[in-house]
């Protein structure tokens, strides 16, 4: 797939921009702070309805204005779609498909589907486990777009099951009413069901992804592998470190149940949930050590971009190619994995790159070129 056109309202810096595009490479040029990675994100944002660079909204609207609009026609074989959304900080967004004002931001989810490299993905390895989880659940959402409903009906569910359990600590820590302990098994009973949905997803997701990293680890840094990915369960520790290597949602709804009845003291004297998907991590392996504390900066950069290469080679193997964004990466790597890179990503129906220097951007991403400049973006 490919997006033809990308336009912008209030949207970071830009008070207003029309970008045309082809397929193909597209290089985006300029000074630092002009605007190239706004330009990206919001490409992101279309796909995940999330930033890489920001977990709130407010700073994607442009200082001073109330709302901005991010639209893009997006085009799949012969088939062109409208996507629209609209970015209301601190009210509900709005998101309308070919004009039509009928459908929920996150109907959106699947129609644009991107992969995104970025100075950021350095976090996946050295970063904290909420890291790692986002990048988990924004790839499975990009495999079944359905997911994004699942998703938010977990964390509903642990938001109401933690309010529970501080309340009861509260009470604990004073003297108060006691929790009614049935409450709690009713909510158990939820997050266990929506969560070992979470749990068998991302299992999967990880047993696939696994040898798609190995194999693009290998062609980034010959002999400097292998890596293993490996999933962290928090429940399945507390329920006595049964290795998870089942995706069976009977089995995961039971071993959820388990560990947070084993759990429930500690919760109740901790006044938070302790077990679920939300507490997970993924430990990226480097031979025998864990990436994070042990690779060095070349190597964990290796690693965050394998990741991001075998989910690119996971979502085109499974269903349509998705956008590759290469934001600000190659400035970051030296020669060597610069070329290996680019060499992979070339080929790509479309790929977005974005630099501060030319030079910087190997040969082989050849194509259009456009100059960013304090908000004016022109093919050059
Ligand atoms: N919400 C906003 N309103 C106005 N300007 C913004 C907003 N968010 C970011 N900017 C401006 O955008 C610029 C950064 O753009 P960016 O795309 O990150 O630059 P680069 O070209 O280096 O990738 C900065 O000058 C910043 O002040
Ligand atoms: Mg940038």
């Amino acid at each position: 797939m490919h997006v033809s056109h990308l336009s912008l309202a209030d949207f970071r810096s830009y008070a207003r921009v029309e970008v045309p595009l082809d397929p193909g490479v597209s290089v985006f040029v300029g000074p630092n702070g002009q605007g190239k990675t706004n330009l990206v994100e919001a490409i992101g944002y279309l796909a995940t309805l999330a930033s890489h660079r920001v977990s709130a909204d407010a700073p994607l609207v442009r200082m001073g204005a109330e709302r901005a609009i991010v639209r893009a026609a997006v085009v799949q074989g012969e088939r062109q779609q409208l996507i629209e959304l609209e970015l209301n900080p601190g009210k509900a967004n709005r998101a309308r498909i070919n004009r039509s004002s009928q459908v929920r931001p996150r109907d959106v989810v699947g129609i644009l589907r991107t992969v995104l490299f970025a100075p950021e993905d350095l976090a996946l390895v050295k970063g904290d486990p909420g890291e790692r989880r986002r990048f988990l659940d924004e790839l499975v959402t990009a495999r079944a777009p359905r997911m994004a409903g699942v998703r938010s009906d977990y964390d509903r569910v642990l938001k109401q099951r933690n309010t529970l359990l501080k309340t009861a600590a509260m009470a604990r820590r004073h003297g108060g009413r006691q929790l009614d302990l049935s409450t709690l098994d009713v909510w158990d009973e939820h997050l266990a069901q929506v969560g070992a949905e979470v749990l068998a997803q991302r299992l999967d997701l990880v047993a696939t992804l696994r040898p798609l990293t190995d194999k693009a680890y290998e062609q980034l840094a010959p002999g400097g592998g292998p890596v293993t990915l490996e999933y962290r369960s928090a429940a399945s520790e507390a329920a006595g470190g049964a290795e998870l290597g089942t995706a069976d949602r009977g089995e995961l709804f039971e071993l959820l149940r388990t560990a947070l009845g084993e759990a429930r003291k500690r919760e109740i004297e901790r006044g938070v949930t302790l077990v679920g998907p939300h507490r997970d991590d993924l430990l990226l392996k480097l031979g025998e050590l864990p990436a994070k504390g042990y690779a060095s900066h070349g190597e964990s950069w290796s690693y965050a971009l394998a990741l991001r290469l075998a989910s690119y080679d996971l979502l085109r193997t499974e269903g349509n190619e998705p956008v590759l964004v290469l934001d600000d990466v190659f400035a970051e790597l030296d020669v060597r994995r610069r070329e290996r890179l680019a060499e992979l990503v070339a080929p790509g129906e479309q790929v977005l790159v974005t630099a501060a220097v030319d030079d910087d951007v190997p040969g082989v991403l050849a194509g259009a070129r456009y100059a960013v400049s304090e908000g004016v973006v022109e093919r050059v």
